[in-house]
């Protein structure tokens, strides 16, 4: 069996280091395509050196561009890529414009696509992600899904023909990697503030970068909390800093590594983000989130209050912030059997051919 797993961006990397271990212990054949839409060192290399991820079989050096520009360049370099290559299947992962862009291309080259984190729906399709997911489930002939939620929207749009249910990929990337974060970034090497004292906040989805009202308000509202708010910044809000006032107890900083924003997340009082990834798993390492979006694809994460989704309203957000849940922080993703959520993938996609 011979595959090509693309990724391009941060937390496909991610998904991949823990996806392309369980797939290469299994003696699958695996290329690596980057598709190269992450590209400043510390968005990508950081994250290959850190996590021990093979290097990619090619790099497709594609950058950034509009949707279409970026998306249809990422199509002709993977064709190329495809026709060289020739995979048996390709995998796929998340919903960013490097995954539909490797989905489209292979399913005009009838080359079966598997998604990795199918079924997701925010039921927003004002998000480019959200077309993504959607396009790229309906390409896919295997829908790996996280959660029991994402079976049953693929089977409400009626799918449920090659569709599991094999956890979440990022729990196993959590575990796997919380231990070696506690060890090489350990919290005082990252910051002077003690665990439990500080918040930590990631902005970078379009829906609040690029509406200046949003950033404004999500920035003031940072403002009014009683603690630091550590904020590794994404290369695009960095472009938007000048639409807001920065207040004094916010410290911006260059993006972090996996394994520091493990060891941030896990030390943090509380989680202020729009990202999807992260909402789960601050709940993971035990620590409650509050989510600058108006929803969220991962509502097993809102049981209890552990994480709240308030979107970019100062007052709600500062609300939010000092509402503390009581009771167990839930723990989802962990799939349907004793196998992790990587080796149940890796089997299905190495006994496919
Ligand atoms: C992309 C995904 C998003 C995911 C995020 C993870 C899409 C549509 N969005 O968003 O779902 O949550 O990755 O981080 O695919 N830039 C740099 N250096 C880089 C990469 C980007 O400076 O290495 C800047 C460029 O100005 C670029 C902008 O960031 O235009 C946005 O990058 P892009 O890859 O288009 O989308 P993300 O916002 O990163």
């Amino acid at each position: 069996m011979t595959i090509c797993s693309v990724v391009g961006a941060r937390p496909q990397f991610v998904k991949a280091a823990v996806v392309s271990h369980a797939l290469r212990s299994r003696g699958v054949r695996e290329y690596l395509l980057h598709t190269g839409q992450h590209y400043d060192d510390d968005m990508s290399a950081v994250f290959f050196d850190e996590l021990g991820i093979p290097a990619p079989e090619r790099n497709l050096g594609i950058g950034s561009g509009s949707h279409a520009d970026q998306t249809a360049r990422m199509m002709m370099a993977l064709e190329i890529a495809f026709l060289d290559l020739r995979p048996e299947r390709v995998l796929v992962y998340g919903d960013t414009n490097s995954t539909l862009a490797a989905a489209l291309v292979a399913a005009k080259m009838h080359i079966p696509v598997d998604h990795v984190e199918a079924g997701l729906r925010s039921f927003n399709r004002r998000m480019p992600e959200e077309v993504n997911r959607i396009v790229t489930d309906r390409l896919s002939e295997f829908c790996f899904c996280p959660t029991q939620t994402a079976v049953e929207h693929l089977a409400s749009e009626g799918r449920t023909e090659g569709v599991h249910l094999t956890g979440d990929v990022m729990l196993d990337a959590t575990r796997v990697f919380a231990e070696r974060a506690a060890l090489r970034r350990p919290l005082i090497s990252l910051t002077r503030h003690e665990a439990g004292s500080f918040a930590l906040a990631t902005v970078h989805r379009a829906e609040n970068t690029d509406h200046p009202g949003r950033l404004s308000a999500i920035f003031d509202a940072f403002g009014s909390l009683d603690m630091p708010v550590l904020l590794p910044l994404h290369p695009r809000t960095r472009t938007r800093l000048a639409d807001v006032d920065i207040p004094d107890n916010v410290e911006v900083m260059a993006p972090v590594s996996y394994l520091a924003m493990l060891t941030l997340t896990a030390g943090a009082a509380c989680v202020l983000t729009d990202s999807g990834g992260l909402q789960k798993e601050a709940l993971w390492l035990g620590t409650r989130c509050i989510t600058l979006r108006d929803e969220t694809e991962w509502t097993e994460t809102t049981q209890g209050g552990w994480n709240q989704v308030v979107g970019a309203d100062r007052k709600a957000i500062a609300a939010a912030v000092e509402r503390v849940p009581a009771g167990l922080v839930p723990v989802f993703g962990a799939g349907s059997t004793d196998e992790t959520p990587s080796e149940h993938i890796s089997r299905l996609v190495a006994g496919s051919d």
